[in-house]
């Protein structure tokens, strides 16, 4: 351990408890706040759904954050290392080998949505979203084409690459202290536009209110998953930046504040695009990439018809959010693998960076396709950029998660995992009791009972 933590001291580092903070709800905060909670929400019950979210975040995914955050910091190396650190000979570094996968297969397909992103940035930028149009052919048009989304998804993949190329400190750290305040001012500001349109309560109301009958098995099962990708855990991408930590970082209180910044710009981007969609009469909320890219254009064009300034303005703003959150995301996955890839075979940060973009274009394109000319091309049924959402998110995440806490809560020695939660006993000590417990017991039980529910379904 003390010859790892040496050699690791030449690696970078974040240089303040803000930049742990911004950082890491950085990598949380992004395209499954956004737009994904919202529908998840609206399709499954509203407050109802929000009430079991809430405990699959306490429950579940805050202690697979913790354990990666320990896993981290007293490794102070990359995922896959962490593991020959902490476990030396034994098999538990599948785990970071799986998550440096994940992190690859994530960033291919997040990037597509993140390119469509950055294109409607632009065309709302650029005023071409102005007008009223049958935005539904405009998005199938678009996603089908064969060059224009990838080009997007290369623009977006290469704006990755250029902040995890210069460092943690200077790339991860400087972007997120940069992008995250000027995220939370963009997302309160349309907050307080929405509200107050005509027609709002009616948003909100479908929001907020509580219908019990809709929680299934498998919408238990949609609320852990979205937990689990909406706070970016069971992969290791946050044991790689807890290792970059200082020792004086409180890990407990740490996840707590990432966990509850996740969580309020979720509810709050529902905030956001339910009552702007119900101020429009006869408007229903579309699911998945139909109501970003379809539904809120047509809502922009109605509601602001007669104040295209304003219809300017909140469009382009709402697409610049969803994008400054997806950005703020995707490095957090290209660095799982810059980061192993850098330390494992001694290659330099910026051609580790290269190979993992170069690996992303590729897989990307993949993904991008399967909207166009490769629609028929499908693997196991599923084209290539379902398939990866699917493996990542239903397969990977949820096992990830089990293993990382077993790890910490059974494997790590008692005393090392606690001095880490505590900090050698200087902070929380009562909290950390409580997340230990959390970690043997509750989490791995609980996950796996989500798990091997769906896998026999
Ligand atoms: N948490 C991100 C989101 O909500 O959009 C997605 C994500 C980031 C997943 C990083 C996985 C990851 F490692």
């Amino acid at each position: 351990l003390t010859s790892s933590v040496q050699q690791m001291d030449s690696r970078g580092s974040f240089g303040s408890k803000l930049g742990v903070v911004l950082a890491s709800a950085g990598s949380a905060v992004g395209l499954g706040n956004i737009w994904r909670f919202p529908t998840e929400v609206g399709r499954n019950g509203g407050a109802a759904f929000i009430l079991i979210y809430l405990l699959c975040v306490v429950l579940l995914a805050m202690p697979v954050m913790v354990s990666e955050f320990v896993i981290g910091r007293a490794s102070k190396t990359n995922t896959v290392h962490s593991y020959r650190v902490l476990a030396p000979g034994k098999p538990w570094v599948l785990t970071g080998f799986m998550g440096v996968l994940a992190g690859v297969l994530v960033l291919s397909f997040y990037s597509v949505v993140a390119g469509w992103t950055l294109n409607y940035t632009v065309e709302s930028l650029t005023g071409q979203l102005m007008h009223p149009q049958d935005f539904a052919a405009h998005f199938s048009k678009f996603s089908a084409h064969p060059l224009r989304p990838l080009l997007y998804v290369y623009l977006f993949l290469l704006l990755t690459h250029f902040v995890v190329s210069r460092g943690v400190r200077n790339g991860i750290e400087r972007y997120s202290k940069l992008m995250m305040p000027l995220l939370f001012v963009i997302l309160l500001l349309l907050v307080a536009v929405s509200i107050t349109m005509p027609g709002s309560s009616t948003g909100l109301t479908f929001l907020l209110r509580p219908d019990f009958s809709k929680i299934t098995g498998s919408v238990v099962l949609s609320a852990m998953g979205q937990a689990f990708f909406s706070l970016s855990v069971g992969i290791g991408c946050l044991v790689t930046y807890a290792s970059y930590f200082g020792r004086d970082t409180r890990l407990v209180s740490s996840a707590f504040n990432v966990c509850a910044i996740d969580t309020l710009v979720a509810v709050l981007s529902g905030f956001i695009i339910f009552p702007t969609v119900f101020s429009v009469p006869g408007m229903v909320p579309d699911a998945g990439p139909g109501l970003v890219f379809i539904t809120l254009p047509n809502v922009f064009n109605t509601a602001f018809a007669h104040t295209p300034v304003l219809n300017y303005v909140f469009s382009g703003l709402f697409y610049l959010l969803l994008l400054l959150a997806a950005l703020t995301s995707s490095i957090s996955m290209n660095e799982i693998a810059t980061a192993f890839i850098h330390e494992n075979y001694h290659v330099s940060r910026h051609c580790s960076t290269i190979i993992v973009t170069s690996v992303a274009i590729v897989l990307g394109t993949a993904c991008s396709l399967s909207f166009g000319a490769w629609a028929d091309v499908k693997l196991f049924g599923m084209g290539f950029f379902d398939l990866f959402d699917f493996i990542t998110a239903k397969f990977m995440m949820p096992l990830g998660g089990i293993l990382i806490t077993v790890f910490v809560g059974w494997y790590l020695d008692r005393k090392l995992a606690l001095s880490e939660l505590t900090n050698e006993g200087t902070c929380w000590c009562r909290a950390a009791r409580v997340m230990l417990f959390l970690i043997r017991w509750v989490a791995p039980v609980g996950v796996g009972a989500v798990f091997l529910n769906q896998l026999m379904a």
